[in-house]
């Protein structure tokens, strides 16, 4: 399979987002990465529930969405019944990793894992044989526009191995400080997809930035 890309709408114009998400679905990107932050497990907060309510009534595209919030496990239910396709949470997170994977796959969706750059991968590779996404922060989460971490493309690596080792259904996906690139460093390591806020909704043509990071070598 080749390359994905996931427009974060956390860098979107907010008071456009119907046509934010028309530029999305005309670009050529694969999914809605959609950024949910709570002020405790990070220092921000974004949007939650009822916008992404309303976001999934206007699109047929894949909605990604990224807790990075204290207890994912109590808002499973609510996040799956808003539009939720892919629930990614954060192993540092309070919540039990085991019970919040099998809530989220009870509800019909895809589950994701996912680790702050300082965090070893081990985590991840535990709970690899039941994740759909492995993602990779190459940021410190809580904001768009800030600098990609290399060291952390290791992870990357080393996910993608086992993964292929074990023929694991399960992709590698990057966020945070993504551009034209970080973008080829990330797939170079083993990406699989591309989260990007800020390079995408920066660019005068999204189409054509989606196709460029679509086109990078594995
Ligand atoms: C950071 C978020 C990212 C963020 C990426 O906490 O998880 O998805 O929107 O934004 P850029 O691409 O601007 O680093
Ligand atoms: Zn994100």
């Amino acid at each position: 399979m080749g390359i994905t890309v996931s427009p974060s709408i956390l860098s979107a114009d907010l008071t456009d987002l119907k046509n934010e998400i028309k530029r999305i679905e005309l670009s050529g990107a694969d999914r809605i990465h959609f950024d949910v932050m709570d002020g405790i497990f990070v220092d921000n907060i974004s949007f939650g529930i009822p916008v992404l309510k309303c976001l999934s009534k206007i699109t047929d595209m894949f909605i990604d969405v990224h807790l990075m919030i204290k207890d994912p496990l109590k808002y499973i239910g609510a996040f799956v019944e808003a539009g939720a396709d892919m629930i990614t949470f954060h192993a540092e997170s309070d919540s039990d990793i085991k019970l919040t994977i099998d809530k989220i796959h009870s509800m019909g969706i895809k589950a994701g894992l996912t680790v702050k750059p300082a965090t070893p991968v081990d985590i991840i590779l535990e709970y690899l044989p039941y994740l759909q996404n492995a993602l990779v922060m190459s940021v410190e989460p809580g904001f768009g526009g800030q600098g990609f971490i290399a060291s952390t493309m290791e992870k990357v690596t080393i996910l993608k191995e086992a993964i292929i080792a074990n023929g694991y259904d399960c992709i590698v996906q990057v966020d945070g400080g993504i551009n034209g690139l970080t973008a080829r460093t990330a797939i170079e390591a083993g990406a699989d997809d591309i989260v990007s806020g800020t390079y995408l909704f920066k660019s005068e043509d999204m189409a054509k930035t989606v196709n460029e990071i679509k086109s990078i070598k594995q």
